[in-house]
């Protein structure tokens, strides 16, 4: 059991690396092992949730060397692809740990092979939706059982010749959209996503980099499609990570909210499906540059630079939802420092993530003093220039909601601890140090036998 405790801190400082898109990660893994040849990645995000699929991907016959670093630090690893439709049966459970991103594509590769496999997770990835991808790969003839109907464990049966399928998704999610595409790489014929609004596009990106053709469209009302043609064929292709802008997050809010800071976080991707929270913090009156502009491995990626901002409340866009939707947890703290108020509306996909995270924000700064409200679909939180903190949480297995916390505690007068830490491994092993080395003052506030320090 990991437990840090985040301090009033000020004046943080410095030049930092975040670690790889975890988005990018699992896909050039799951990408790589579909694919004939040997795709090597530079930069692999090393959190928990991409191991569980590299695991995975291992107990289905995939080769994938142990990431190591290279000079600049990087992770970097091979992976030697089976190609489509020949992964082994898998002897024993999957188990995606925390990974909805890792559970769901998986499934939506199991579903267009031939082959049975039973997915199972820790106690909030069995908590979690799959009904999502459960329909639109059973219309394509994969077949499901499952725990309460559509939680872990559950057992995919694959088809080995799916049926193409054109699915009106009623969520805007990247993980649904993935899941009927992969599927849809073995089908005869066109397999076409329709989404409200566009989620993170990686998977397009990403199916075009190993050859296949897919077509995208935005539609008047906003509303996204894209297409592929199956029966295609992958080809290994290397991929270049950038850093994530979701972990960036983290950093660039304990900057602008804590006295006297200044840091540049560097290589971040600035994909305009990922750079909602950054948009809004600027709206809200951050100081904060995107510098240096550059493509790097096929995405656009930039240096953040930020420094200590007093933030204004604003109304946030629902249209922007889907392109910040893992960074309203921190945006929620960077609101609770800002004059007025900042009302987030359209986030009901909050409550099906790793934990309900409009419930579970509203209830940790509501103990550090924050005013905050909530429908089933918003949040609403008053802004002020100082909080009490001195609250203790649990993490409740929830990596954005742990970091989240302990950056508002390097804001708040009396220190915040975060129980069940060990769970910000998944997207972001080196969070602690890393903040660490800008002047933030997060410990470790619990010894090897569990004492408090
Ligand atoms: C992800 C998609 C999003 C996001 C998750 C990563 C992905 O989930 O919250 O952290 O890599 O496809 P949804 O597809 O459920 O929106």
């Amino acid at each position: 059991m990991t437990q840090l405790t985040a301090t009033a801190s000020t004046a943080l400082a410095g030049k930092i690396i975040c670690p790889g898109d975890k988005s990018v990660s699992h896909r050039s893994l799951i990408f790589g092992a579909l694919a004939k040849g040997t795709t090597t990645i530079t930069g692999l995000l090393t959190g928990d949730d991409v191991l569980s699929t590299a695991a995975a991907l291992r107990q289905l016959g995939v080769t994938i060397s142990k990431p190591e670093r290279n000079a600049k630090g990087q992770f970097i690893a091979a992976v030697t692809g089976v190609g489509l439709g020949a992964f082994a049966e898998p002897a024993a459970p999957l188990d995606l740990g925390n990974s909805g991103t890792g559970a769901r594509l998986l499934m939506g590769v199991i579903a267009g092979s031939g082959i049975s496999a039973v997915f199972t997770g820790d106690a909030s990835l069995s908590k979690r939706p799959m009904q999502r991808i459960m329909t639109p790969l059973s219309q394509m003839g994969a077949e499901f059982t499952a725990r309460d109907g559509d939680k872990l464990p559950l057992t995919v049966k694959g088809t080995r010749a799916p049926l193409c399928l054109d699915w009106q998704s009623p969520h805007a999610s990247a993980q649904v959209k993935s899941a009927v595409l992969l599927a849809g790489l073995t089908a005869r014929g066109k397999t076409s996503v329709t989404e409200p609004v566009a989620s993170r596009d990686h998977t397009e990106l990403m199916l075009r980099h190993f050859g296949v053709d897919v077509e995208t469209t935005t539609h008047s009302d906003n509303s996204y499609t894209a297409s592929i043609i199956g029966e295609a064929s992958l080809t290994a292709a290397d991929i270049i990570v950038p850093s994530d802008p979701s972990s960036a997050a983290f950093p660039v809010v304990a900057a602008l909210i804590t006295k006297n800071s200044a840091i540049t976080v560097t290589g971040v991707s600035i994909n305009p499906y990922r750079f909602g929270l950054y948009q809004t913090l600027m709206d809200m009156g951050a100081d904060l540059t995107i510098s240096n502009q550059r493509i790097e491995g096929g995405e656009p990626v930039a240096d953040l630079i930020c420094k200590s901002s007093r933030l204004k409340g604003i109304n946030v866009p629902a249209s922007r939802a889907a392109s910040m939707i893992d960074e309203y947890p921190v945006l929620a703290v960077a609101a609770a420092f800002a004059d007025g108020d900042t009302h987030m509306p359209g986030i009901e996909e909050l409550r099906v993530k790793e934990t309900d995270r409009i419930a579970l924000m509203e209830q940790c700064l509501r103990k550090g003093g924050v005013e905050i409200t909530s429908t089933h679909d918003s949040m609403t939180v008053t802004g002020a220039s100082t909080h009490s903190g001195g609250m203790t949480i649990d993490a409740q297995h929830d990596h954005r909601i742990a970091m989240s916390c302990l950056i508002f505690g390097l804001a708040s007068d009396r220190p915040v601890t975060v129980s069940g830490c060990e769970t910000i491994n998944t997207s972001f092993p080196e969070f602690a140090e890393l903040m660490q080395s800008m002047g933030a003052n997060i410990k470790n506030s619990i010894s090897p036998n569990g004492d408090n320090i």
